[in-house]
């Protein structure tokens, strides 16, 4: 069964093809559209801080686990865990840790494919001229229109999911395989090209000493918290995209250092978003960096619609945004549709139709959050933000204990340590440790005190 199900996906051409593919996923809106406006509201470079600690000390070795629980299990998340858990005589609890991915990562896609549409919809809005010589009331004019009707931003939520489906319906080597191999080189370059252009033409200092300077009278354990659920949404941790791909990886590949390598360009890109957003921020007077999720919509085209050349960079730059959220997206989606091909028998086009239309009627709460549904909160959260609420900050972190656990606690150590595929076996040791102890405590604490912050 084992076999079949591995036969039946498909596998990566190479290592590096894996490594182009989980970074793919890890690269995305996080990245470039979250990360700079959640730094920019915490503080800056407290919180920069706190989230690498998140990164390395926990982030790291959970993605180990996940990978290896994908690479053990070789199947889907759901079926993969059930395989683990009852090889392991263990109780069918824990194959929780499976459909909570599964369901996570379709929740996650239903609002991630409004916000590509954004980014999507700004590539021609910057291209066609319209944001030229902008000032900050035009361009908010410009955005609240956008946001304020429904079919607008469907049509581009539609696109973005067709996009999507587009690649998953290739298939693992065909169409997530070269869809990656294509994208991710021309993501870099792109990057780079736009810290060039950021350095050169905005306030690089500023920018820099923004992002990197202490203000710990701004870090809330909210914020720690934060910094924590943006660590595991950065990576895809805890929503079985990882595990889907972890699955599809070559055997002999060594787990340890593939993770490390994800993890360093995740960051990177990261911090690069960062320094090429605040230094074009900071360019022009009275831009606020902390302006929250409009950061990148409002401010940014201003500034880009009063630099030399900023249409042309300003279109590029949503192209890369599109782009690192595409190939986010796809790893969404792929493990449910593991999931659907192995256990109901679908073919890959119509488990991609099923589940793109799922993520698409559940993605209309979020579209309608910006308009007709504003005002109706709960608890000061509009549906969007509940659900990013309810999936970064408490699944998320709530998946990834339990993987923890799972693997550091549940497994039989020599299975673990074998499936690692790893010669180095003191850092192996060092990883062990972190899993076990460091991350369900650091977990665990941050959880309780960043709802209690939160809430109380
Ligand atoms: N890591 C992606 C980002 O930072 O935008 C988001 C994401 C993709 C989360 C895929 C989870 C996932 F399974």
């Amino acid at each position: 069964m084992v076999e079949s199900n591995q036969r039946m996906h498909g596998t990566w051409a190479s290592r590096w093809t894996f490594i182009l593919a989980a970074t793919g996923s890890a690269v995305g809106l996080g990245n470039i559209w979250k990360f700079p406006y959640i730094a920019g509201e915490n503080g800056g470079g407290a919180f920069v801080l706190v989230y690498l600690l998140c990164i390395l000390l926990l982030g790291v070795p959970v993605m180990m686990a996940e990978v290896m629980l994908g690479r053990e299990g070789r199947m889907s998340p759901v079926n993969a865990m059930r395989f683990l858990t009852s090889r392991a005589g263990l109780h069918g609890w824990w194959n929780s840790i499976g459909w909570l991915g599964v369901i996570v990562g379709i929740l996650i896609l239903s609002y991630y494919a409004v916000i590509a549409g954004w980014a999507l919809n700004y590539i021609f809005d910057m291209a066609n001229g319209s944001l030229q010589g902008a000032n900050g009331a035009a361009v908010s004019k410009h955005f609240g229109e956008l946001l304020a009707s429904p079919g607008r931003l469907m049509f581009w939520q539609t696109l973005f999911l067709i996009l999507t489906m587009g690649v998953v319906i290739g298939g693992v080597t065909r169409g997530l395989g070269v869809a990656v191999r294509i994208l991710m080189p021309v993501l870099f370059v792109v990057m780079v090209i736009l810290l060039f252009y950021g350095a050169s033409q905005g306030d690089f200092d500023a920018g820099l000493e923004f992002l990197f300077s202490f203000r710990t009278d701004r870090l809330t354990w909210a914020g720690v918290l934060e910094a924590l659920g943006h660590a595991f949404f950065s990576l895809s941790l805890g929503m079985g995209a990882i595990m889907a791909y972890g699955a599809y990886m070559p055997a002999e590949a060594p787990i340890g250092k593939t993770v490390v390598t994800i993890a360093f360009f995740d960051t990177l890109v990261a911090l690069m978003a960062g320094m090429v957003i605040f230094p074009i921020v900071f360019a022009i007077p009275g831009m606020a960096p902390d302006a929250g999720p409009s950061l990148m919509f409002q401010t940014l085209p201003v500034v880009f619609g009063n630099m030399p050349g900023g249409l042309f960079f300003g279109a590029l730059f949503f192209v890369l945004v599109t782009i690192a959220a595409w190939s986010s997206s796809i790893s969404l989606i792929e493990p449910a549709v593991a999931w659907l091909i192995e256990s109901w028998g679908l073919n890959r086009i119509a488990a991609n139709l099923l589940l793109g239309g799922i993520a698409w009627v559940l993605g209309i709460g979020t579209v309608l959050s910006f308009n007709a549904w504003q005002d109706k909160t709960l608890a000061g959260f509009t549906y969007f933000d509940a659900l990013d609420f309810l999936t970064s900050s408490i699944m998320l972190p709530i998946t990834g204990l339990l993987i923890a656990v799972f693997v550091g606690w549940k497994m039989a150590p020599p299975v673990v340590f074998a499936a690692m595929e790893d010669r180095m076996p003191r850092t192996l040791r060092l990883w062990y440790t972190l899993l076990r102890f460091m991350a369900p405590v650091a977990i665990g604490v941050i959880f309780v005190f960043g709802i209690y912050n939160k809430f109380f």
